[in-house]
């Protein structure tokens, strides 16, 4: 009770008892339950800011670092020298995963189709348009994921 990470919207008698903190340790179990690992997916992954990676690991303009965290995968980005960006890892045509791990990139591309996105998130190319549904590439952008730099952290927010 009045621990600092249950004020806000959830109340202590809101967390299931087997879950409340005990007052000098976290129970082991919060680590080993399926179920409990069932709603930090489905309740604090999506909702939270988190830690993707330093960013020294993104040391060039192109490069990125994969972020997975449960079945989430968020591709965040160096746009330029002072600007790191994140995305769905996801091809706005298919769901294709846009790319794995780390590397350095001048544009993502979709392993699939081949289209292409510039590093801020804009279509830059959609091969063999002709062959697809059209859509403006206004509404093909990449799904973007909140991204913030803090004490040489980047921290990634879906919500
Ligand atoms: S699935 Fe990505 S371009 Fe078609």
């Amino acid at each position: 009770r009045g621990m600092p990470w249950f004020e806000g919207d959830v109340e202590p008698e809101q967390v299931p008892e087997k879950y409340r903190l005990g007052r000098a340790y976290i129970p082991k179990t919060r680590y080993l339950d399926p179920e409990f690992l069932k709603l930090e997916q489905d309740k604090l992954f999506p909702k939270t800011w988190q830690i993707a990676c330093r960013s020294e690991e993104l040391p060039d303009v192109g490069s990125f670092v994969e972020y997975a965290v449960g079945d989430y995968s968020i591709l965040v980005v160096r746009e330029s020298k002072t600007s790191i960006r994140a995305y769905h890892n996801s091809c706005r045509h298919r769901g294709t995963r846009l790319a794995r791990g780390r590397g350095r990139v001048g544009s993502l591309i979709c392993p699939f189709h081949g289209w292409r996105w510039n590093l801020d998130g804009s279509i830059r190319l959609v091969l063999d348009r002709e062959e697809f549904v059209p859509r403006s590439d206004d509404d093909l952008g990449l799904a973007t994921v909140l991204a913030e730099q803090w004490g040489g952290f980047v921290f990634i927010n879906m919500d």
